[in-house]
């Protein structure tokens, strides 16, 4: 079996079709449908008093006690509260030991025996660990990204995580916020795309498919829009940005069947998302008929005190309740609020009957996950799962196909192997294969990553000289977060930087190629990583400054998950590898040294500084559009690169653009038409990318829009002839000057290339 799944996975690498869905796992158990599920849980639901109704709403993390929070703090005795029926979720256990002890205490010990779900942040990877999502969007291959995460899911499953709190969704315009690296970046369509694609890779066909998890897209709504970028911080949407921009992709990804949804922390419009009853039950259960079940961010309902909706945890789950909220998810220093609802019911401050939709909607996810059936894993198991090297497989090529190729004057890449004797990396993320891994990476699951030096020097073997130094240090962080004491392999031991400069630059000087790997060490990105500059940290610059200065060729291979500027530098060649997983050393040598050609292209506008967040390329026309990019009394404020933008080792060209009818009526649809022309002498992937504007409208809309894109591999000389049709649906739009849905009758333009700076044109119409 391991054997046919490595021999699948290798056979299919050679070529770029994309991989089959990648964990092969054995079909031992039938699918719950959604029929019986709800047949099952209204029948267990008749047999519940209050208290087990109650408890079903309680999820607690697992610290083993005390909370990270507060580690002094006497905290709920787990173990005991979930013996008396007090809990129906838990998260942060990764162990299958103690989650199977977990789930025979609820299984054996409570008078229903109702199984827990058992959460967890798989965001990139358990132990096999992918690129982080941002990477995975820079891929514009929701294949790709699907794959990934149904790796992610096999191994979540086989230590006993039931759910994943992923994808996550978030819209952001704005690079100062660090959990972009977690998110698809700045554009609807794309975002839509790839949080569809995710929830499959996780959930597999339908909830319950053995070998993957439950998938909840999160976070309800606009987390990526706080004010000044500042993690956590309250956020002012209009409903225009809602329904437009930040609402699609979680749309599209319970479109896809994800079983459950994530409220946010923060205040959206002065209502803290986790009570918001407009978000939480007239948009997403009445609009969108959302059948799943949701859960709170950590504490989001006892925060609500804190965030001045409520005045006692009682009150806070009296409101969470009534707005929508299923789950609360609390950090265990404090009984959870949802046990308070039994003393509320009995004063008569919220009927029983309110908690039994909640109630339903969970167990429905229980028995649709087959946990009444298996609760138990088996952790002998685990390391067969873990080890598989397809995981590896799909993880390398996830790396390669995710990195984006920004800048190569001149073709310095690929690096010519025959030429080559020597090579200098430089940079504190040279050596650094846990960097590479990225955020919602935690030690305890022992996870693994192969440094760029160490690709490299796997890759080039001892015919030449492969030489690190590490050329500055890391600044130290101001705000210390939680996060760092999670992830001791982070550390970075301190260092002279006077002599390690120096040996960078002697190194440079000796070598016939400095790669310098730089960019943000894991813990500068995701939660509690926000920054207010984008510069390279610490003296990243200088270092970089000066070994340009070295005359020698340099490539820079960035590791981070949001734009970063490098100054005036002009490296011979700039690569994204983003924080790209388990295999990232590996994909690095592969396409510095040519063997995989770049193809992936930027999901956000790479701004150059910070003071140009928040910002889009699918901004609204204003009245002086010749001035567009010239706003600023001291600098211009276009992007150093476009969204969409991304190089090739080969060329290609765009030609024969036509549309099939030059007019339409409302309702019908157009096809675009083009011939896309690999004009190199190396096959290579290019995304095609499709752009819309209407001229005029109900509401004013953007300058352009993505409506459609392709990755297409294509040989040397090979030309496709492509098709992308646009429906009434892709023309739809919310005008907030009528407060609902338009298909407008205009004139548009259309855009196709490969980029958001596309010049190649034409019209259609839209008449009534
Ligand atoms: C807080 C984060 O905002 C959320 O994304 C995560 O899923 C939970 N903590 C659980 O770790």
């Amino acid at each position: 079996m391991r054997l046919s799944r490595m021999v699948l996975a290798l056979a299919l690498t050679s070529s770029l079709a994309p991989l089959a869905a990648a964990p092969v796992v054995a079909k031992e158990a039938k699918i719950v449908t959604e029929a019986e599920a709800r047949e099952r849980a209204e029948a267990m639901l008749q047999r519940m008093t209050l208290e087990e109704k109650a408890g079903q709403l309680v999820q607690y993390f697992d610290f083993g006690g005390a909370t990270v929070a507060n580690p002094k703090a006497t905290a709920v005795n787990i173990d005991a509260a979930i013996a008396k029926g007090q809990v129906g979720s838990m998260l942060f256990v990764t162990d299958p030991v103690r989650i199977n002890a977990l789930q025979e205490l609820a299984v054996k010990k409570t008078r229903l025996g109702i199984p827990l779900l058992i959460g967890y942040d798989v965001i990139h990877g358990l132990h096999t660990i992918m690129p982080v999502p941002i990477a995975m969007a820079a891929s514009w291959d929701p294949a790709t990204a699907e794959r990934g995460q149904a790796v992610a899911a096999s191994e979540a499953r086989a230590v006993g995580i039931n759910w994943t709190f992923a994808p996550m969704v978030d819209i952001t315009m704005d690079p100062r916020w660090g959990r972009m690296v977690e998110g698809a970046g700045e554009d609807p369509v794309l975002g839509a795309a790839m949080a569809a694609a995710q929830v499959r890779g996780f959930q597999g066909g339908a909830i319950g498919t053995p070998g993957h998890v439950l998938s909840g897209p999160k976070h309800f709504v606009g987390y990526g829009a706080s004010f000044g970028g500042r993690d956590y911080d309250e956020v002012d949407l209009s409903e225009n940005q809602l329904r437009n921009t930040y609402l699609p992709p979680f749309k599209a990804a319970l479109d896809a069947g994800a079983g459950n949804i994530m409220s946010a922390y923060m205040g959206l419009n002065g209502v803290p998302a986790a009570a918001n009853k407009w978000l939480l039950t007239d948009v997403l259960r009445k609009e969108w008929g959302f059948k799943g079940f949701v859960v709170s961010d950590a504490n989001g309902v006892d925060s609500l005190e804190k965030q001045g909706m409520a005045g006692s945890p009682k009150q806070a789950a009296v409101r969470a309740l009534e707005a929508g909220m299923d789950l609360a998810m609390t950090v265990p220093s404090n009984p959870s609020p949802m046990l308070s609802l039994i003393d509320a019911v009995k004063n008569g401050e919220v009927a029983e009957s309110a908690l039994d939709g909640p109630v339903l909607r969970l167990l429905e996810a229980k028995y649709r996950l087959g946990l009444f059936d298996k609760p138990y894993v088996d952790p002998k198991a685990v390391p067969r799962t873990f080890d598989d090297p397809a995981h590896r497989e799909v993880a390398r090529i996830a790396a390669e196909r995710s990195a984006v190729l920004l800048a190569n004057a001149g073709g310095l890449l690929p690096l010519d192997r025959a030429k080559l004797k020597s090579v200098a990396v430089i940079g504190p993320l040279g050596d650094a294969g846990h960097d590479m891994l990225g955020p919602w990476v935690f030690s305890s699951n022992k996870p693994e990553g192969v440094s760029v030096l160490a690709g490299l020097r796997a890759k080039l073997g001892v015919g030449v000289k492969v030489e690190y130094a590490t050329g500055t240090a890391w600044p130290t962080r101001k705000n210390p977060s939680f996060f760092d004491a999670m992830n001791k392999p982070g550390e970075h031991p301190a260092i002279d930087e006077k002599a390690e400069l120096a040996k960078a630059i002697a190194l440079a000087n000796q070598s016939d190629v400095a790669v310098m790997v730089l960019g943000e060490a894991q813990n500068m990105a995701g939660e509690f990583a926000s920054r207010s500059d984008l510069k390279l940290p610490g003296r990243q610059q200088e270092l970089l400054d000066a070994v340009i200065a070295t005359g020698k060729p340099v490539v820079v291979v960035l590791v981070n998950g949001r734009p970063l500027s490098l100054g005036d530098a002009k490296p011979g060649a700039v690569l994204e590898a983003w924080y790209p997983g388990s295999e990232g050393g590996n994909a690095v040598a592969n396409l510095l040294l040519g063997d995989v050609n770049p193809g992936g292209k930027l999901p956000f506008s790479w701004i150059r500084s910070a003071a140009q967040a928040p910002y889009t390329y699918a901004y609204l026309p204003s009245h002086q559009p010749g001035s567009a990019d010239k706003r600023y009394w001291n600098e211009d404020n276009s992007p150093t690169w476009p969204f969409g933008h991304g190089l090739s080792y080969t060329t290609f060209s765009y030609g024969k653009l036509a549309v099939d009818r030059a007019s339409v009526k409302l309702g019908e649809p157009v096809t675009v038409s083009f011939d896309l022309t690999n004009t190199g002498k190396r096959a290579g992937d290019e995304v095609a990318q499709l752009y819309i504007h209407q001229r005029v409208g109900t509401s004013s809309r953007p300058v352009r829009q993505l409506k459609k894109f392709a990755r297409v591999a294509l040989a040397p000389g090979e030309t496709k002839h492509m098709q992308f049709t646009l429906t009434a649906d892709d023309l739809r739009y919310w005008s907030a000057a009528t407060k609902g849905w338009v298909q407008d009758d205009s004139a548009f333009d259309v855009w196709v290339g490969g980029d958001s700076k596309a010049d190649m044109a034409t019209t259609f119409t839209v008449a009534k």
